[in-house]
């Protein structure tokens, strides 16, 4: 039995779509338990998800009162109040939109004096909640969750981990140069992600094809991080036509 036909696929036709499918998805719950316990990503993937989520709240006032977030990660080093710090991200394409109070929003501390006491304590957030409801993830071309780089334990915890090169390279886009990205971070370990009762892996555009091809298809394997979701019982992968063009169609919908 291929361990890829535990994952659920929801093919949507372009990034639009899967951001309103992922909205809808992340409204539903909020609406159904007050106190959801959310699991966010940054990227450029999510984007879209939170402004959909804004735009809701602007029309709708779908309150996040009593929701509480946590980010996977944030670079070691960029306060947050750097334009490309997570923290920062997260403030503006979500935070300042909805009325979530800041004290229910959780984002490692890449400042921290002593970093591997705020993993801890980081870790130690998230164990008190037996994993969070709803964890929202992007993915890196090489495999990549949080930052959890290819060669990654799966039964890692929250860690500051040396970002890989194709990494730093993939999001220097942010930056005004290759040497402004950050060395490390701070990011979720994979087995702090699969305690997450729900998961959706977002992926978006062709040059995420190759990387969604391998996921699908491919073992179980640590140079592939995201390959541990194939351990969990509730992952859904979100992907648009561009991010499943290395399949035929029909090979798609058979998963
Ligand atoms: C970063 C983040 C990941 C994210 C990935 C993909 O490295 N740490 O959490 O999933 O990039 O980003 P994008 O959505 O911009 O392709």
């Amino acid at each position: 039995m291929k361990e890829g036909i535990k994952m659920k696929i929801v093919k949507v036709k372009d990034y639009d779509e899967l951001c309103q499918w992922t909205a809808k998805q992340i409204l539903q719950k909020v609406r159904q338990d007050k106190k959801l316990h959310l699991g966010l990503a940054t990227g450029s993937t999510p984007e879209g998800v939170y402004q959909y989520l804004a735009e809701d709240h602007r029309k709708n006032k779908t309150s996040y009162r009593q929701v509480f977030t946590y980010n996977l990660d944030e670079y070691v080093g960029l306060s947050a109040d750097h334009p490309n710090s997570y923290h920062y991200y997260m403030n503006q394409h979500l935070f300042q939109k909805i009325d979530i109070p800041e004290s229910h929003t959780h984002i490692p501390n890449g400042l921290a004096k002593d970093l591997s006491a705020e993993c801890e304590q980081y870790e130690a957030l998230i164990d008190q909640i037996n994993g969070v409801d709803l964890q929202i993830l992007g993915i890196g071309t090489n495999g990549h969750i949080g930052f959890n780089e290819p060669g990654t334990l799966f039964g890692s915890h929250t860690q500051v981990v040396e970002l890989a090169p194709s990494t730093r390279k993939d999001n220097q886009r942010f930056f005004d140069s290759l040497d402004d990205v950050p060395t490390h971070a701070i990011t979720m370990g994979i087995a702090t992600i699969l305690k997450s009762k729900q998961i959706f892996l977002l992926a978006t555009g062709e040059h995420k094809a190759n990387i969604i091809k391998r996921l699908i298809t491919e073992n179980v394997s640590q140079d592939l991080p995201a390959s541990a979701l194939k351990l969990h019982r509730n992952v859904t992968i979100v992907a648009d036509h561009a991010a499943l063009s290395q399949f035929d169609k029909d090979e798609v919908f058979g998963f």
